[in-house]
């Protein structure tokens, strides 16, 4: 299979632990045996803290966007440390250039693109880009929930949902640079019209991408 991953950040990037990167370079290296494996990364914390440095200084929302894009390339900058040998040496910088590095055979880890959506946006059109068969983005809790069960105490873990149905859900969330939403409004409109199956899986075990992979059923399926 050919296979997209969006790591979040907060699965990552919190406390910029290096053990937490081996982990996930672990579990990818795993996956890479049998499958072709392209990863995105998001900005998390770090990216929040230099977005919200950048607007106290004055910084426009597409400059924020672009701090936001420049730390989430350094993020895939330590995940491909982590991958060594097995992965392309660079964060592409547009899907392009990520489709070329596939064919390389070595594992292309890439962050943001473009001002005005987040890596979401940037692991579904990705996904369409290269026909992936199978779209992964971890979470900070374990999939998709009626509202923000940190928040919401009577939220429901959704197991499975229709690209419309996620649409309609995260059309009703403000978009600013460093927003939090459960998935980015233009990729879930990418994921509808590119009809790419997603799972959204907690982030917080690495195994959860392999146990996805294999057809278990963890995390929310969008189909
Ligand atoms: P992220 O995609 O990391 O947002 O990009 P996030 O919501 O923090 O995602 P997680 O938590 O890591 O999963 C961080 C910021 O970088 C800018 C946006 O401002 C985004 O909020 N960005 C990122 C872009 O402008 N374009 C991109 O292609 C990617």
């Amino acid at each position: 299979m050919k296979i997209v991953v969006k790591v979040g950040g907060s699965a990552i990037v919190q406390g910029l632990d290096a053990r937490r990167f081996k982990e996930y370079a672990d579990v990818i290296k795993k996956l890479a045996k049998d499958h072709t494996v392209l990863i995105v990364i998001g900005g998390g914390s770090p990216a929040r803290d230099y977005i919200n440095v950048s607007k106290e200084l004055g910084a426009n929302n597409s400059i924020l966007d672009y701090v936001g894009i420049g730390v989430s390339r350094l993020n895939a900058r330590l995940l491909i440390s982590a991958l060594g040998d097995i992965a392309y040496p660079q964060p592409p910088y547009d899907y392009e250039e990520a489709g070329l590095a596939m064919y390389t055979g070595k594992v292309v880890v890439m962050g943001g693109v473009v001002p005005g959506q987040t890596t979401d946006a940037v692991a579904a059109i990705l996904a369409e880009y290269v026909h992936a068969d199978l779209l992964l983005r971890t979470t900070s809790v374990d999939g998709v929930y009626t509202a923000d069960p940190k928040i919401d105490r009577t939220a429901k873990k959704i197991d499975r949902m229709t690209p419309d149905e996620l649409v309609t859900m995260v059309t009703r969330i403000e978009m600013t640079a460093g927003a939090n939403n459960i998935f980015d409004p233009l990729g879930a409109q990418i994921v509808k019209r590119s009809r790419i199956p997603m799972i959204v899986i907690g982030g917080a075990h690495p195994d959860n991408l392999i146990k996805a992979v294999s057809g278990e059923p963890i995390g929310t399926l969008i189909k």
